[in-house]
């Protein structure tokens, strides 16, 4: 199968031009003026922009947490994924405790098998070094293509891991070429301060926010950062959503050392007022770290210009606001932590970042596709058009007016955080590996066609014959 994307205006994280682009099979084989070929498929991308598929760094599809299990599995996930131009995720696996990592990974491929509409790839979250996965075992994993170990500084009493488990993660990372993830805020605070909350019966969803403040994720930035720096390894703070995160990120970056962060689409939008709404509403922005001081947003759009942050992600981690987020209507720690995301993540940072002047195309493509790509060993076979990259391809109409809403979306959620906002601006077509995955508003491939994608080493290139075999 040949596909021929014509005289559209090819945009990556370096390039900006107007050309044809050219598919054999599942690759991209040839790129230029008025290409003069034959092709199986031919789509007109005058008008359009044509962009790499993009690449989320950071889901959680089918996981339980708090409770119950996030509302969108591998299907549906991905499903929303692809209309909204993600063609690559990288999904959390998390250990559970006293599991050894090779179940964990059993069990989470199991969950995926058949219904796979793009590709992925995991991390490992580890949550248990004493009676669960050994040290051997997590050395092990890179050896797999699950190249990150992720490891949560929050969530007492679930997630959560000392500095013992966080530190050991880190020495052995630093002997096998991973790379760390720290969901940064200080759980032992956290915990005291939900606790008396709820002693002076602050139950409301606002709380969530009051009982984290941003000074939890700036002291747990830094000390994972400090940490890295003496282990030695690769450093990166996912949902960095404030100031107090970003200036220990900045300072470490200005000296040099291997540490990065991101941020995500909702940290842009949503601020804590959004948890004050009547009846409950609140809940539906009860994620973490919370929704902050709106004066934060506009410190995240410099971060992100300013290559402080690298990467914006969805941390797509979706309950229901009925049936699910209800569990915390008396108490707002019950609450299933996490918000929605995998569609919109472009739309919004296409209106707002870009046509509204904060980043260019060039920078748009970097923060969606080619750093996470580049950060998480997909790079070049994801994350870029070029020469031999798979062909993972959204045609993207800039001039068509998008309203975002629970109503059309395709995630199972019956919420959108952005309900109501109008964007010019949406995908029109996407490719995976040169199939067409979504066309004229539809999903026109079967679930199954989605990979695993063996990730390689931090600072290693992936090409897609390594990943292919
Ligand atoms: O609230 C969130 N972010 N839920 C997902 C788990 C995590 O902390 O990333
Ligand atoms: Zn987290
Ligand atoms: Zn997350």
């Amino acid at each position: 199968m040949s596909v021929l994307i014509k005289g559209g205006r090819v945009i990556t994280a370096a390039d900006d031009y107007v050309g044809d682009v050219y598919i054999e099979g599942e690759r991209v084989s040839l790129i230029g003026e008025s290409l003069d070929v034959e092709a199986d498929k031919v789509i007109d991308a005058g008008g359009r922009y044509v962009l790499p598929g993009l690449v989320d760094p950071h889901t959680h599809l089918d996981m339980p947490f708090g409770g119950t299990t996030t509302i969108d599995d591998v299907e549906s996930g991905q499903t929303a994924a692809a209309f909204g131009g993600t063609t690559c995720h990288v999904d959390f696996i998390i250990q559970p405790q006293g599991s050894s990592f090779a179940d964990a990974v059993s069990d989470w491929k199991a969950k995926a098998d058949g219904k796979q509409v793009i590709d992925m790839g995991y991390h490992m979250a580890v949550t248990d070094l004493r009676e669960g996965g050994s040290l051997e075992e997590l050395a092990s994993l890179p050896d797999q293509g699950i190249t990150s170990y992720k490891l949560f500084m929050a969530y007492k009493g679930a997630l959560m891991v000392d500095d013992e488990t966080l530190f050991k993660t880190m020495e052995v990372a630093a002997e096998t070429g991973a790379l760390v993830m720290v969901h940064a805020e200080n759980g032992d605070a956290i915990d005291v301060l939900v606790k008396k909350a709820l002693a002076e019966g602050k139950t409301e969803p606002k709380y969530h926010a009051l009982t984290r403040p941003p000074e939890t994720e700036g002291e747990a930035t830094n000390r994972a950062i400090q940490l890295a720096r003496v282990a030695g390894c690769n450093l990166y703070v996912v949902h960095v959503s404030c100031q107090e995160s970003v200036e220990p990120i900045a300072l470490a970056r200005e000296k040099g050392w291997d540490v990065w962060g991101e941020t995500c689409t909702q940290y842009f939008f949503v601020d804590y007022t959004f948890l004050e709404r009547p009846n409950f509403e609140g809940a539906k922005y009860v994620y973490t770290p919370p929704p902050r001081d709106k004066a934060n947003q506009d410190v995240l759009w410099a971060a992100v210009r300013n290559d402080v942050l690298s990467a914006i992600s969805t941390d797509h981690c979706a309950f229901l606001w009925d049936g699910q987020k209800t569990l915390g209507k008396d108490d707002f720690s019950k609450i299933p932590n996490g918000g929605p995301g995998l569609e919109n993540r472009l739309h919004m940072i296409h209106e707002f970042g870009v046509r509204q002047g904060r980043i260019g195309l060039n920078r748009m493509v970097e923060l969606l596709a080619t750093n996470p790509a580049k950060l998480f060993g997909l790079y070049p076979k994801k994350g870029t058009i070029a020469v031999g990259s798979d062909a993972d391809i959204v045609v993207f109409d800039p001039d068509k007016k998008h309203t975002i809403t629970a109503a059309t979306q395709h995630s199972k959620i019956d919420y959108n955080l952005y309900e109501g906002t109008e964007v010019t601006g949406t995908p029109e077509t996407v490719l995976l590996r040169g199939n067409v995955l979504v066309e004229g508003g539809e999903l026109v491939v079967e679930p199954g066609i989605g990979q695993f994608v063996k990730r390689a080493r931090f600072g290693e290139h992936l090409t897609a014959v390594e990943a292919a075999a």
